[in-house]
């Protein structure tokens, strides 16, 4: 298992420990999560960033139990949200954990958003199942939140269907969906992704916002690595279904400790231009899922690999003394959430 540092788990607000996620295929069982460990705080935004394939997904939806048992094997040593243990809910009890205490932007907006239903009635149903709200002010109530991600003209729009609207204004009605019921943590999945990039900084510049006044925390999983760079406060790298190396973001930008982090930020221009700071393909192929090696997944790929690396599976370690004070962030409602882990932990032989 994948250790976190002893003595914070009081302020956890989720907490995964040795999660496992294997698909029945008929190739065989892809081996999609492999001793995924992490927490989230109250107010912080964690980036989960990794190539095409690589189990960001996959985690989620274990986390969320929102993937078919009969295809699907998912165990964990602990999933829990406030201290209560996810694994342990009946399904009742966790379709009231998604939506009102975890909101969700699924990857993709059009598919996540029910073509028959008015975009009003998707709002209005969430509002009235899980805050109990009346008809009609679960109505003002959703015009108010079609205005707060800037749909124009929300209560003329109320009464449209998905496909009278835009990919962005689908991605922003996704969004004020999961925001309707103001969860404790907010799970988005490429939640900017195929929108151009004015619409993606309107949406970024929204969550940051929202987070900010609600103190609300985000599982933000993004290929866009200025996306991190504005948005995270800590980020974990995942490659081949295991997370390589958890840090803060600012930190994981000066000095990334994993050889694969270090190609992935290396195949990157400068941060900060137009169109810049997508994650880019680095040499190789990512590894087969259903046949992974026994040691460390990235050694085919890896300009430093050895022997050892080969035979065996390095453990998240600890990487240097921890991040100095200056590099402290003090986003509103992230303080308390930095102060006890921002130091970095790479799954590596080579920089243990
Ligand atoms: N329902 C499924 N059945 C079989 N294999 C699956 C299924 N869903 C995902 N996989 C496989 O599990 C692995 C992890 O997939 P996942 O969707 O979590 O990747 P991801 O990191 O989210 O990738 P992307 O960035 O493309 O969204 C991949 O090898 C994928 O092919
Ligand atoms: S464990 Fe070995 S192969 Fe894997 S990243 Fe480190 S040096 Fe490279
Ligand atoms: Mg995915």
């Amino acid at each position: 298992m994948t250790p976190e540092p002893p003595g914070d788990a009081p302020r956890d607000l989720l907490r995964v420990r040795g999660l496992h996620t294997q698909f029945v295929s008929d190739r065989g069982l892809v081996h999609a999560v492999n001793d995924v460990s992490f927490s989230v705080r109250r107010g912080e935004a964690l980036a989960l960033v990794g190539e095409s394939g690589c189990g960001k997904t996959a985690s989620m939806l274990s986390v969320l139990r929102l993937l078919p048992p009969h295809r699907t094997r998912v165990r964990a040593d602990e999933v829990s949200f406030k201290g209560r243990d996810l694994l342990g809910l009946d399904d009742e009890e966790m379709r009231r954990v998604r939506g009102p205490e975890i909101g969700m932007i699924f990857q993709d907006p059009r598919a996540s958003l029910n073509p028959v239903l008015t975009i009003g009635r998707q709002l209005t149903e969430s509002l009235e199942v899980h805050l109990r709200l009346g008809r009609r002010p679960a109505r003002h109530r959703a015009i108010e939140l079609l205005a707060s991600v800037g749909i124009p003209r929300p209560a003329s729009r109320f009464d449209d269907y998905p496909h009278q609207f835009s990919g962005g204004m689908c991605q922003r009605v996704m969004i004020a969906i999961a925001l309707a019921c103001e969860p404790s943590l907010l799970i988005a999945d490429e939640p900017t992704t195929a929108l151009d990039a004015t619409i993606q900084a309107q949406i970024l510049d929204l969550v940051s916002e929202l987070r900010a006044t609600r103190e609300m925390a985000m599982i933000w999983i993004t290929h866009d690595l200025s996306v991190v760079a504005n948005l995270a406060d800590r980020v974990a790298v995942m490659y081949g279904g295991s997370i390589v190396e958890t840090a803060g973001a600012q930190r994981l930008f000066d000095a990334p400790a994993h050889p694969y982090t270090q190609g992935l930020l290396a195949s990157l221009p400068a941060l900060g231009g137009e169109g810049r700071g997508r994650l880019t393909a680095i040499p190789g192929q990512p590894p087969d899922m259903t046949r992974l090696p026994e040691g460390c997944a990235f050694a085919e790929r890896c300009p430093h690999a050895f022997d050892r690396c080969r035979r065996e599976r390095p453990p998240l370690m600890p990487v240097g003394k921890g991040a100095p004070p200056g590099e402290r962030r003090t986003r509103p409602g992230a303080q308390m959430a930095l102060s006890a882990e921002i130091g970095a932990r790479a799954a590596c032989w080579w920089t243990g």
